[in-house]
């Protein structure tokens, strides 16, 4: 458009003499400027960072009056003063997600969803009950879907993608059920940081100015409300020590505190979001909304290595896809016996394989599908290693049995996890999302929050599943009031009734395996919490056939490659590429203390209570 305006303008000039020049010369200043809005040249509203912020040590603290670790340190500062006023960890939980929500917009939010387990304690300090229970406030489709809707849909940014949000339900049910402080004071931080803005730190200006550089969100009138909402107000891009100031989403947040959870489905957060909904052709109605519901379901228990490990039930596929990798590794390997070398690589992926079949052929909303969870027992790992040979991959093809393999999906890294522990054991896991970074990049105008595009974790295409990944199976299709599959897998893992360790990351498909692998080093290997969470990390997830591998030096030797290759693996080796990022909490029975640990992969913060 500019280049035409530019070529328009010439003839005009040549024709017209003087009066037509100035003509030119006000067009061709104009043509820049334009270009300047759509692609700001370095120096005139500053450089966009482009690389990932240096890698840094795992944070680490140390303290026994709780603990609370979350993406951002303005999160956790907040989950940790909630528990000194004497909130529970509950209470602190749901106060760091609403402030993940001001801090960490790619994936904190109040317009997306997510499971939070909880292990509630007796009387007795540090010592639960065996309950450990799962808030699944996970979105679901809107009434207008069918399973085909998405069938032809291209677009992953848009309305239409957004599932019914469900995050403000689950934190009120998880409120209602555990909270000890009131719902408004748990909104508070969250409004003053939005209100007053804090302090961008180099990950926060790297996720920005990542979704601010893609041309689209520079040019296209639906993502003008994002551009106003999160582009800087003077350069455009972010550096470390801005002060990002949400006041829209301040003034939404208030409205939750003084109202409560209806003011998002029933009241004025509901008719912004509905407007939205007409303006940008999505598919969420009122009804939709007012008919939402967080559900408490019971968490999914196996028993491993001596300690009783709880996941997320579905419609999550992360509790028991999970739990079927821990049955099968204590099959195939004296697990102490595995180092990070090629055997161990090569185990631990023919067991991700196996059950990444088997979550692809049975899970779904359990409301829509009956789920078998025999196929996810003990039985069922043996059946499935019986192929398993120590020398030799099982091509995924092979293990496709009944379902009918096409000639890729795409499933988003991002995602946010926070873990908390209060002084008397109880303990929060928390998963919550977008799905992609910054969800549909749709901002509800004038409410000042981003509403996720979850409908892409439906099966989109009936029947068929392909080799690079793409699932049809029926059980996660599409359907009115349905949630769809989720690899969300916030994980509490007790010893004798104790709470050992609380872990969880982001990730999509790869959140699975990056819980396992942190869960199976921590408590069967023996590593340090601090080691576990900075050990190397590596994927396969059926489909594509490949393991994927970080860039860290342990996973690049040319010896280690080759003996992966040798067994039959494809093996798929990106540069920068990490996996997860994984902010847990152990206990230490030794010392009597928590250890509190935030990954390095994407920053993050760990904060002890006093
Ligand atoms: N959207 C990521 C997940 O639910 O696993």
């Amino acid at each position: 458009m500019v280049m035409k305006l530019l070529i328009r303008s010439f003839p005009i000039a040549a024709r017209q003499g003087r009066s037509a020049s100035m003509l030119f010369l006000g067009r061709g200043l104009l043509a820049v400027l334009v270009c300047a809005v759509i692609f700001p040249p370095r120096g005139i509203w500053g450089d966009a960072p482009t690389t990932i912020p240096v890698r840094r040590p795992v944070d680490v603290a140390r303290g026994s009056q709780g603990m609370v670790v979350s993406e951002t340190r303005w999160a956790s500062e907040v989950g940790r003063e909630v528990l000194e006023a004497g909130g529970n960890a509950v209470d602190a939980a749901i106060a760091v997600g609403f402030a993940l929500a001001v801090t960490w917009p790619e994936a904190g939010n109040i317009g997306g969803g997510g499971f939070m387990l909880v292990a509630p304690t007796d009387d007795s300090r540090g010592s639960s009950t065996d309950k450990v229970v799962c808030i699944d406030y996970r979105e679901t489709a809107p009434a207008a879907v069918s399973a085909h809707s998405f069938a032809q849909w291209k677009e992953l940014r848009h309305a239409r993608m957004a599932g019914v949000p469900g995050t403000v339900r689950g934190f009120a049910l998880a409120h209602q059920q555990f909270g000890k402080l009131p719902w408004r004071q748990l909104l508070k931080p969250a409004v003053k940081l939005a209100r007053d803005g804090f302090e961008v730190d180099d990950f926060l200006a790297y996720s920005l100015n990542t979704a601010l550089k893609v041309a689209g969100v520079r040019a296209e009138d639906r993502y003008a409300e994002f551009r106003r909402v999160f582009a800087h107000p003077t350069r455009y891009f972010w550096k470390a020590s801005d002060t990002l100031v949400q006041p829209d989403l301040a003034a939404t947040l208030q409205l939750l505190a003084a109202d409560g959870p209806d003011a998002f489905y029933v009241g004025r957060i509901a008719e912004q979001l509905v407007r939205e909904m007409e303006l940008g052709e999505g598919l969420i109605s009122a009804a939709d909304l007012r008919e939402y519901r967080a559900v408490q379901r019971s968490a999914i228990r196996t028993d491993f290595a001596g300690f009783e490990v709880y996941g997320p039930p579905p419609p999550s596929s992360g509790g028991l896809t999970m739990s079927l990798q821990l049955k099968m590794l204590q099959r195939v390997a004296d697990l102490r016996q595995l180092d990070q070398g090629a055997a161990e690589i090569h185990a631990v992926a023919e067991v991700m394989r196996r059950a990444f079949r088997q979550r692809a052929a049975y899970l779904g909303d359990p409301d829509f599908v009956a789920i078998d969870p025999s196929q996810f027992g003990s039985a069922a790992a043996a059946r499935l290693l019986r192929r398993f040979d120590p020398r030799s991959a099982t091509p995924s093809a092979a293990l496709a049995g009944e379902i009918e393999l096409a000639s890729g999906p795409y499933e988003s890294p991002q995602t946010t996890h926070f873990s908390v522990v209060d002084a008397a054991g109880l303990a929060v896991s928390n998963t919550y999302t977008l799905e992609q970074s910054f969800g549909s990049r749709i901002v509800v105008r004038e409410a000042g929050f981003l509403l996720n595009n979850e409908m892409g974790d439906f099966n989109w295409y009936p029947g068929h599943t392909d080799a690079t990944g793409r699932i049809g199976t029926p059980a996660n299709q599409m359907a009115p009031g349905k949630r769809m599959l989720s690899s969300m897998t916030p994980t509490i893992v007790k010893q004798s009734g104790r709470v050992a360790l609380v872990v969880g990351s982001p990730g999509g498909r790869t959140i699975i395996n990056t819980v396992m692998l942190v869960t199976l080093r921590n408590l069967a290997l023996g590593q340090s919490l601090p080691a576990a969470v900075d050990a190397p990390r590596f994927h396969h997830q059926w489909f594509p056939d490949r393991i994927v591998l970080e860039d860290l030096p342990q996973l690049r030797a040319p010896e280690l490659l080759t003996a992966l290759e040798t067994r039959g693996h494809v093996v798929h080796a990106p540069s920068g590429q990490r996996q997860g990022s994984v902010h847990a909490i152990a206990y230490d029975p030794v010392r009597q203390t928590m250890v509190g640990v935030a990954d390095w992969r994407r920053g993050g913060a760990a904060r002890a209570a006093r």
